[in-house]
């Protein structure tokens, strides 16, 4: 689970950083959507599966540490504390990638490239984020 999970975590953090620092400022420049929407359509298809596979091996290591999900919400120890942060984490990313997808994409065009850009930063830090919260977990650190 804990290589899938990694796996899932370099496609999901690692495509989202290089489609914000590499290929967002290309677009903002040239106020051209079609590099984006080339990006995210490929993208896409292995972005998707990456975060449902996130999702799936994470709540599988969740409850094999800690079996009583009831539990998981006291933030009465480090654990409880790491995967309610994970779940929020979970959960922003979810409301800005639908409101992209239902919301910014279909419209998408030089007058909301900006309003598309600040999705894509937000969900690239809240992947990052993610990663933090996950080696803290292992490593017993910051929360
Ligand atoms: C896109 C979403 C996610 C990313 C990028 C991500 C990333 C990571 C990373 C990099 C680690 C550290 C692995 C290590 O140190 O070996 C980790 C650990 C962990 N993550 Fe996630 N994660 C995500 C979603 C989730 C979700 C939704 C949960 C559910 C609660 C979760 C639960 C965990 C747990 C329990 C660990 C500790 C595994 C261990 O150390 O044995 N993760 N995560």
């Amino acid at each position: 689970m804990l290589i899938l999970h990694i796996l899932g975590a370099t496609v999901w953090a690692g495509g989202h950083i290089v489609l914000a620092t590499l290929i967002l400022p290309e677009v903002l420049r040239k106020k051209d959507a079609r590099l984006l929407l080339s990006f995210e359509e490929k993208y896409e298809r292995i972005g998707m599966p990456a975060l449902l596979i996130q999702i799936i091996t994470g709540l599988w290591m969740a409850y094999y540490y800690l079996p009583d999900p009831g539990g998981w919400f006291t933030l009465q120890t480090s654990l409880s504390v790491h995967i309610v942060i994970k779940l929020s984490l979970l959960l922003a990313t979810v409301l800005l990638a639908v409101d992209a997808r239902f919301r910014v994409i279909p419209r998408l065009s030089r007058e909301n490239l900006t309003d598309m850009a600040w999705h894509i930063i937000g969900v690239t830090i809240l992947a990052v984020v993610f990663v933090i919260t996950g080696v803290s977990l292992r490593t017993g650190g910051l929360f």
